[in-house]
């Protein structure tokens, strides 16, 4: 079947051996002249590297064709592929024929030469052309299918949930509206204020900050469910590990208790782990020695050991123990800090810590309450480098006491009257977390900034492209 389409840089780089003829497409990266023959670099995204491709001045179109070429120019090459006698690669194309699809003049905006990622960014169309930006595109195909095989393998299914929805899963009220209504002519109530039941849906509507409601209507009838894709947040975080729009992996469970829904959430990062190692080493190792050396080292502790699993109360006394200043002071009742969270993950344990049992004033109103009455069924993950990679809980199963607690949290429980009917018909233990995708990112490739691993990535102030 491979055969079909026009072939890839990988699949000649994998052939057994040199001497066939072969055909090749991409984007040259650099041009090098030599005595009567020109070097292209060709690469197609397919791999992280490119092939070599040895041009004769003698080729037909040379002059004045070939002779132009320059990086970023588009070409297809057909010849002989041989063992190539440089250094770090296996073969190279002995040319017979170079066409090009379209020449790049020098303007190109990716030269040769190291470019900043803040560049980089400004240029967001064309940054896919580098090494690093293209090997995190490909990280991110393999994993996002990685999660699906997880979650299919141990009987979970997947369940489109809305991206425009009236619910505040988070009950923390930083959503992005969703209107037709004309901004310079809003129709008004009598008493003045914005007349929702002209608009659209006929009531204020947003994006969904979390598809977890909904998720949990189908994990009361399916038993395991999962969610993949996108989630926005309207929070005004301009901070490296923050995305106005961000996509999130967030299963749920009936009949599962807190301490399930860690092992699921451990079993999905060592999973995750495991298979990066497998499947991407070529762009591990570019990310090991380029970006951060600690990359491979750290995906490999995640894939192997078991993560260390502590109270918040427990988290709280170590922080305060453990000599260090910090920014934010630790107090128990106040939200751990990402400061404190890799304190805990990078210094204290060096390894993946899940933090559970968290006080419940700082937590959303459907994590169930302990008896203690002060804290929450919760439980986030914090991983080196990164913080919180994932937040999790059991759910309040219990009608009165979510109702109480949705109250006492200040939103209106009748906004809420289908969730409360899962419930009412037939409630059950439940749990499930969410898994911000592009955190994981940059977990596996030590990429320092969230904007780095989404190809178009949206913040304050930002939606190019
Ligand atoms: O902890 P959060 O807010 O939890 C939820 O949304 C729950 N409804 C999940 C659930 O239980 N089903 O978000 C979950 C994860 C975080 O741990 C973080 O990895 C990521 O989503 N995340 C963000 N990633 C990028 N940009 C943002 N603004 C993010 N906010 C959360
Ligand atoms: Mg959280």
């Amino acid at each position: 079947m491979a055969n079909k389409y026009p072939p890839r840089i990988k699949d000649l780089l994998a052939l057994p051996a040199s001497g066939a003829e072969v055909e090749a497409s991409g984007w040259v990266r650099t041009r090098r002249d030599g005595k009567g023959f020109s070097f292209f670099e060709v690469n197609d995204g397919s791999c992280l590297s490119g092939i070599q491709v040895v041009v004769p001045g003698t080729l037909g179109n040379y002059e004045p064709q070939l002779a132009r070429v320059n990086t970023g120019s588009s070409v297809r090459v057909r010849g002989t592929l041989a063992d190539s006698p440089g250094q770090g690669q296996k073969y190279e194309i002995l040319a017979a024929e170079v066409f090009v699809y379209g020449m790049s003049p020098p303007d190109y905006p990716l030269q040769k030469k190291k470019h900043s990622f803040e560049y980089l960014r400004e240029i967001a169309h064309l940054r896919p052309r580098t090494n690093t930006i293209g090997a995190v595109a490909r990280l991110r195909s393999g994993l996002s299918c990685a999660v699906h095989t997880f979650f299919q393998e141990r009987g979970f299914y997947y369940v489109h949930t809305p991206i425009i929805t009236a619910s505040d899963a988070e009950g923390a009220g930083e959503m992005f509206r969703v209107s037709t209504l004309d901004p310079q002519d809003i129709p008004k109530t009598e008493d003045g204020r914005a007349d929702y039941s002209k608009d659209f849906f006929g009531k204020p509507a947003n994006l969904t900050v979390s598809g977890q409601l909904e998720g949990e209507a189908y994990a009361m009838a399916m038993g395991r469910v999962y969610t993949f894709g996108p989630t926005f947040r309207a929070e005004n975080s301009n901070t490296a590990r923050h995305l106005a729009e961000f996509w999130m992996i967030e299963p749920e469970a009936a009949f599962f208790r807190l301490t399930d829904d860690m092992d699921l959430a451990e079993d999905f990062i060592r999973s995750l782990c495991a298979h990066v190692l497998e499947h991407n080493r070529d762009d591990l190792e570019f990310f090991n020695k380029h970006i951060s050396p600690s990359v491979i080292q750290n995906i490999e502790c995640a894939a192997t050991q078991k993560f260390e699993r502590i109270s918040y109360t427990e988290a709280v006394n170590l922080l305060l123990t453990s000599g260090n200043s910090f920014q934010f002071p630790v107090s128990w009742g106040a939200d751990l800090q990402s400061e404190h969270e890799r304190c805990l993950t990078e210094q204290i344990f060096k390894k993946p810590v899940i933090v559970h049992d968290y006080p419940k004033e700082i937590k959303a109103f459907y994590m169930r309450q302990n008896d203690d009455g002060k804290t929450v069924g919760a439980m986030d993950i914090l991983v080196p480098g990164i913080g919180e990679l994932v937040g999790g809980s059991e759910r309040e199963d219990r009608a009165d006491v979510l109702v109480a607690r949705m109250r006492e949290c200040g939103l209106d429980d009748r906004k809420y009257s289908w969730y409360l009917d899962l419930r009412r018909y037939g409630g059950a233990p439940h749990a499930g977390f969410g898994l911000g995708f592009e955190r994981l990112l940059l977990f596996v490739t030590g990429m320092q900034n969230i904007r780095d691993v989404i190809p178009f990535p949206r913040y304050p102030g930002s939606a190019e492209f």
